[in-house]
Order: C-alpha cells, then sequence, then structure tokens
C-alpha cells in the first residue's frame, strides 16, 4: 500500500501571503476554481492504490473539517486525516509524532507535499522511478536560473543513475539549479529510522546546534527538561534528513520538465492559477469558459458569478463565487474572489480582486507581467523593489476612474485617487 501526507503549516506560516491569509489559511485559497491544496489531492488521486491521506498541520481541527467533507465526497476512494500538531513541529518533525497514524494499514512508502507548491505533481512517474531503482527515497526536482536556486534546496545528483549525491537546503553559493521541489517519496523502512537517527544526534548534542522556533515562544522563556524535549520534537526535513539521506541511501531525484513554481508570496497566487488553468485547458476540462470572441481561454468563471456578455476575459483569469463583471469591462491575469464586483469599463490586470471589493467604472487595477519561468513576483521600477501583483484585499473600493498600479492593499481601504507602487495600509 501507499498513502501520502500534504504538509499544511499553520498560521504563524504563509505571512508573506498577507493580506489574503489574513482571512483564509492559504491552502485553502482558490486558484483555478480550487483550493491549492485541492490541486495536490487530484493528483494524489491519480496514484493507483492510494487509500489514504493525511494533512499534517498545526491550525486548529475546524479548519479543513469543510474541506474534508467536501473534498471526501469528491474523492470517495481516498479516507481524508487531518492530524494536529500541538505546535510546530517543522516538516519532518509532524511525521514522526504521526508516524503510528502514518504507518497503519502497513504502507510500504508514503508520499509527501508541501502544500504551497504548484506542480503538474507526477506522482506516478516517481513511483516508477522508486521501483526501477528499488530507491529508498525519490525527491521531485526542477531546474531553475543560478541566481534563483539558492532560494531552494539544491541537488547535485549522478547524471546517468539519478542518484542524488548531495543536498543542501538554500545553500549560500550557488552549488547547483536542480532544485528541491517540496515533493518526496520514501519508503516507511527508510525514513523513520533515519529521522530517528538524526533525533539521535541531535540530543547526543544538543547545545551545539540551536534551533530558533520563533512559534514556540514560551522556550525562551522556560529552559527546562520538558522545553529541551518539546524544542528536540522540531525537526526539518531538509536540513536534519535529507542531507544524510544523499550520503548513506538509495535516494534518486525525477526531474520534473513540467510547470513547477512556489506559492509563496500574494502575487504568486496569480502565476499558479494561469499554470493550472492553462494544464486544466490542455486535458480538455469541462469546468472551464468556452472560448468565444470574449472568452480568450483558459478562464474559469463559477457558475454563481454573473459576467456581461460585452466584457472580455483572459487569458488565464478566474471569476469566483457570485462575483459580477459589468459590461466593456477588460480582465486578463487575475484573480476576481467571491462577492467583488467590477464595474461597467474597468480594466483589471495582473491583478487580484480580493473578497466583496469593488472596483469602479474605468477604473484601471494592475500588475505588471514578471519573465515566464521567474521565480519571484517582485520586480524593480524606478530603481525600487515592487510588487509585480496588485492585489486588493478584503472588501476594498476603488473609486470610478481611479489607477491602482503596483499596489498591495490592505482590507477596508477605500482608493479614491491614483496609486503606484505602495502598500496601502
Ligand atoms: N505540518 C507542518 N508543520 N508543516 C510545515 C511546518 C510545520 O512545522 N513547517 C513548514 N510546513 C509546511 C509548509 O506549509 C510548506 O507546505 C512546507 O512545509 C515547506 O515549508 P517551509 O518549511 O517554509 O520551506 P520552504 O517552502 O521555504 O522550502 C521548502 O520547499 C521548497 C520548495 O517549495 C524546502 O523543502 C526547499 O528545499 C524547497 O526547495
Ligand atoms: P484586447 O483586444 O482587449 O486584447 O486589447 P489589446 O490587445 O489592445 O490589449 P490587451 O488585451 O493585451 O490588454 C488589455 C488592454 O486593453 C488594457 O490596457 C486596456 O487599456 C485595454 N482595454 C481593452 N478593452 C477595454 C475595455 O473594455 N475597458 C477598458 N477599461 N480597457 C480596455
Amino acid at each position: 500500500a501507499t498513502k501520502a501526507v500534504i504538509l499544511v503549516g499553520g498560521p504563524s506560516r504563509g505571512t508573506r501571503f498577507r493580506p489574503l491569509s489574513l482571512d483564509l489559511p492559504k491552502p485553502l485559497f482558490e486558484v483555478a476554481g480550487h483550493p491549492i491544496v485541492w490541486h495536490c489531492l487530484t493528483a494524489i488521486a491519480k496514484v493507483p492504490y492510494i487509500q489514504e491521506v493525511c494533512m499534517i498541520g498545526y491550525y486548529d481541527e475546524s479548519v479543513f473539517r469543510d474541506f474534508i467533507k467536501d473534498a471526501s465526497n469528491e474523492f470517495p476512494q481516498i479516507k481524508i486525516v487531518y492530524l494536529r500538531e500541538y505546535q510546530a513541529l517543522g516538516t519532518a518533525g509532524g511525521l514522526y509524532h504521526f508516524r503510528d497514524a502514518i504507518l497503519k494499514g502497513r504502507p510500504e512508502r508514503f508520499f509527501v507535499l508541501n502544500a504551497d507548491v504548484c506542480c503538474s505533481f507526477p506522482l506516478n512517474d516517481m513511483l516508477k522511478l522508486f521501483e526501477d531503482r528499488d530507491a529508498e527515497a525519490v525527491i521531485l526536482g526542477t531546474r531553475v536560473s543560478e541566481d534563483a536556486a539558492s532560494n531552494f534546496g539544491c541537488i547535485v545528483s549522478d547524471a546517468h543513475t539519478s542518484r542524488v549525491l548531495h543536498y543542501v537546503e538554500k545553500p549560500e553559493s550557488h552549488i547547483s539549479n536542480l532544485i528541491n521541489c517540496g515533493v518526496y517519496l520514501f519508503s516507511t523502512e527508510c525514513i523513520f529510522p533515519s529521522i530517528r537517527s538524526a533525533i539521535k544526534k541531535r540530543t547526543e548534542r544538543p547545545r551545539l546546534v540551536s534551533y530558533p522556533s520563533s512559534e514556540n515562544l514560551e522556550s525562551s522563556f522556560f529552559q527546562d527538561e520538558d522545553d529541551e524535549e518539546k524544542k528536540n520534537e522540531v525537526l526539518r526535513l531538509e536540513q536534519d534528513i535529507l542531507s544524510d539521506l544523499a550520503d548513506s541511501k538509495q535516494f534518486f531525484v525525477y526531474e520534473t520538465k513540467d510547470f513547477w513554481r512556489q506559492i509563496k508570496t500574494a502575487g504568486s497566487a496569480v502565476p499558479a492559477n494561469a499554470l493550472y488553468l492553462q494544464k486544466a485547458w490542455q486535458t480538455g476540462s469541462k469546468e472551464l469558459a468556452k472560448a468565444s470572441a470574449n472568452i480568450l481561454p483558459p478562464v474559469f468563471i463559477h457558475p454563481t458569478a454573473h459576467v456581461d456578455p460585452s466584457a472580455k476575459l483572459g487569458p488565464n483569469v478566474s471569476i469566483g463565487p457570485r462575483a459580477v463583471v459589468g459590461a466593456g469591462v477588460r480582465i486578463k491575469e487575475s484573480i476576481v474572489l467571491e462577492d467583488a464586483e467590477i464595474k461597467h469599463d474597468a480594466c483589471v490586470l495582473y491583478s487580484i480582486i480580493g473578497w466583496s471589493s469593488r472596483v469602479g467604472a474605468w477604473a484601471r487595477v494592475e500588475g505588471t507581467p514578471t519573465p515566464v519561468n521567474s521565480h519571484t513576483t517582485s520586480i524593480i521600477k524606478n530603481g525600487i523593489k515592487v510588487q509585480s501583483i496588485t492585489i486588493l484585499g478584503k472588501e476594498c473600493g476603488v473609486g470610478d476612474e481611479v489607477r491602482v498600479q503596483n499596489c498591495v492593499c490592505l482590507p477596508f481601504k477605500e482608493l479614491k485617487r491614483d496609486v503606484a507602487n505602495e502598500v496601502i495600509m
């Protein structure tokens, strides 16, 4: 049997996703018509014999309840459970803490997916490599530009055998442009002992390594035994485990040529939306709007949204539930969220319009396109770093004929005059 784990993080993470994560946990933010984590589930559902998915995080139990109910109806063959960490345990700490739950049913191996990446999740290809090489671990890798690489985990591999020779998390100097996509397949027999020996190493020399955890403030006040133990439960897959795997285990990399992007900043939801929409379009998804003179595919329009037939939408546009788009509106490369209203002849480009926000008639809300394959959502404009994507938080208002360029606007703001390159608080 095979299982899957999705690492969803918790409320102290996803801060770069503000203002969009102020009202909703990032994994539930919708791109291409579905929550980010739903895209992980669809990929998992395509792997034969996966019966159980564990979502591990430290959000409150109630946060994923409705999502799990809906997803269980949509993927009836998979049992979805949420396992809550009592504090942030790190990317491997949660796996270890919940090892009994993961090992239940005796799976020989399990996938681990970071919830905050957008990709085609070629899990079946990873599984094939795993079997072909009799692997103990497989990591998904992708090539990025040299200057982007050091923001990720970097992999040095043998070109012929795909064996991982060396792994360094966010290295200071360049070692490779093959990076960690945040998707793994582990044999249960290998990974839990590896985590255990990392813990052992740690307890043998606890004072030599410091594990700062801003999440767990108490530990800096009370340095008693108990806290030592708690701190020891924090384990990072990347720093504490993967390098050791590269040294001693049957560890391989599957390199994807397909799309891959991280979803960190709020602006990165726009490329993620575009990539998932393009994938849905290529696979002939029935959810997308039909192409026409005014619909340049791919475009997703929620069935409860109202779009005037004279509005021109696309490419890469998602319109959320009950949103209203008026006559003569132009929207491209953007996400319009639930209950938002775009009045007649307004123009929305490279932007996210927050829940229940209103964009006035003839207004322009615009960002700037970023180069294809760029792994950042900030750009340099007149010598300063600004947001490439314009984001309006929840319940913002843009007046008629007002122009908003490269701005991030916190919830409940009214923009009555033109603004550019600002964070509006
Ligand atoms: N349950 C749980 N508990 N999840 C966590 C925790 C935790 O304490 N900490 C992080 N996560 C989840 C996040 O929600 C995210 O899905 C994933 O684990 C990785 O998050 P980070 O720890 O912030 O790492 P990162 O995104 O900067 O880098 C990782 O991903 C890159 C690819 O996107 C690393 O694995 C890099 O090597 C990799 O390139
Ligand atoms: P399209 O035929 O709409 O594709 O126009 P285009 O190829 O000239 O521009 P594109 O679609 O790449 O980008 C949108 C641009 O179209 C914006 O800069 C707007 O100025 C303009 N635009 C087109 N139609 C409208 C409209 O109905 N209302 C507004 N406000 N702007 C529009």
